[in-house]
């Protein structure tokens, strides 16, 4: 049987009929909610396409248009909709997914009312949609893209999804995509833990697949860097010390643009990585992140240890 697959013309027409049912029925969504769901929607299919071009991975466009466009149409969708949805297709998902956050339902669940309102039942598009949200460790390209495209799609703000697209388009090497992916299931894990709900397995086993590949000092070196906001701190210089140190890749050297500025830089660092330790000093903090090492001076401090003659010989490194 010939998959079914839309026109963006009706897609569009989809969603705006699903998100006026929404209106009429759902009295917790929105005006506002509503309008960003839409333009998140149009994104998601838009990161899609540049995904697709960007890399030169040849998928089929109108399968990207549609689980794009589609891939939060059950978003709206109420506890009492999945139950009958459950219903209906009993062996759809486990037994715990009410104990998940009430965010990955639409996700877990939305390949059923795409199939049951729809008609969608091509095995490619349903999968993709199934786990942009979880991931999961065998996830084919098209559930690949839609996961990228989801996080990074340009209307999302925010440090971690300027970051994981900063991770995903450093360059058109496909090994991006991996990387990126372990950026962004690192960071959901992180988001799920701090607010206390269940980790839905899949998320795990899929952070293990994707770990290998940001798994270096210099990729990790990169991330901090992009953690830091360059307005707190400044004369950022980096040093590879690989063939100097025992204990490190990379040391960083910053000089805080202030006291208040020196305490914002830690936080931000603490909320994206498992920090080793933090030696906090009045005017000199350094902070271990495993393979490299951060220190944060203030301005005469910089001068008086006089950090950067001492690691003078090491290469000085350049990273955008
Ligand atoms: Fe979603
Ligand atoms: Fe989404």
């Amino acid at each position: 049987m010939k998959s079914k697959l839309y026109t963006e013309e009706e897609l569009i027409e989809i969603l705006k009929d699903k998100y006026n049912d929404c209106k009429e029925y759902n009295i917790e969504a929105t005006d506002e909610e509503i309008n960003e769901r839409f333009n998140h929607s149009i994104g998601v299919k838009n990161a899609c396409l540049k995904i697709n071009e960007f890399f030169n991975l040849g998928l089929d466009k109108d399968i990207l248009i549609n689980m794009g466009l589609l891939h939060d149409y059950s978003k709206f969708l109420t506890i009492d909709d999945y139950k009958k949805l459950l219903e209906i297709y009993p062996n759809a998902t486990d037994e715990n997914y009410l104990t998940y956050s009430s965010k990955v339902h639409h996700a877990l669940l939305g390949d059923l009312a795409l199939k049951h309102e729809l008609g969608i039942n091509d095995p490619i598009i349903l999968n993709a949609i199934k786990y942009h949200s979880t991931g999961n460790k065998n996830l084919d390209i098209y559930s690949e893209v839609l996961m990228l495209a989801d996080y990074t799609e340009e209307t999302r703000e925010g440090d971690s999804f300027k970051n994981a697209r900063s991770v995903l388009y450093e360059s058109n090497d496909p090994i991006n995509i991996k990387k990126a992916l372990c950026y962004i299931l690192s960071s959901k894990i992180k988001h799920i833990k701090a607010r206390g709900f269940s980790l839905v397995n899949e998320t795990y086993y899929a952070y293990l697949e994707y770990k290998p590949y940001l798994d270096n000092p210099l990729d990790r070196c990169k991330q901090i860097l992009r953690a830091i906001d360059h307005n707190l701190v400044k004369d950022i210089c980096i040093y590879d010390v690989h063939d100097r140190s025992p204990l490190y890749d990379y040391v960083i050297v910053s000089t805080a643009v202030s006291n208040k500025s020196k305490d914002a830089v830690i936080s931000y660092l603490r909320a994206e990585f498992d920090l080793r330790s933090v030696e906090e000093g009045e005017f000199w903090t350094l902070v271990d992140l495993n393979d490299c090492i951060l220190h944060v001076f203030s301005n005469d401090a910089r001068s008086e240890y006089n950090i950067d003659r001492i690691l003078s010989e090491a290469r000085k490194i350049n990273i955008e």
